[in-house]
């Protein structure tokens, strides 16, 4: 009984590296270079046309202090995961009817690299 449960485990850990969403893996690194399309509008560090991404990983949607979201993406109560993540970014306004971020990445191995690179600009350097 035991080893079959656990050449199950295996068997899902294959077919879903990363977790239940079986989406491209990304890479931080390739995420760094699709970031250049977002930093038009936004930085790690500091919060432009759109807000500061360091700490968006598990950030609450809509509550970076100092910056005014629309009323929107404020009430969406989303927190950010690589899930909601991906959904945003490749149809901000579908996803959060009434935010008004005017770009899309439709790509999923450009939003899967990007997520992973926000995930990784977001732990702390040693
Ligand atoms: C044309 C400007 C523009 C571009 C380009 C852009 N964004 Fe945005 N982004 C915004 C604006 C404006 C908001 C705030 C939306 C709102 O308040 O509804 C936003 C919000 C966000 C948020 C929500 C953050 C939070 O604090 O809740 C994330 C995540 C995000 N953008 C990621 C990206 C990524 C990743 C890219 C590049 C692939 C990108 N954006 C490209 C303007 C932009």
């Amino acid at each position: 009984m035991r080893i079959i449960r656990i050449l199950a485990g295996l068997t899902a850990a294959c077919l879903f590296p990363g977790g239940a969403a079986a989406g491209p893996t990304g890479d931080a690194e390739r995420g760094a270079e699709v970031y250049r399309r977002c930093d038009g509008c936004h930085s790690l560090d500091s919060s432009r046309v759109g807000p500061a991404h360091r700490t968006v990983f598990g950030r609450t949607a809509g509550t970076l202090d100092g910056f005014i979201y629309s009323k929107a993406l404020k009430a969406s109560a989303l927190v950010w995961n690589a899930e909601t993540l991906d959904a945003w970014l490749a149809n901000p306004g579908k996803f959060v009817p009434g935010s008004r971020m005017g770009y899309r990445l439709s790509d999923p191995q450009d939003r899967a690299d990007v997520i992973e690179y926000l995930r990784s600009a977001g732990k702390p350097t040693q």
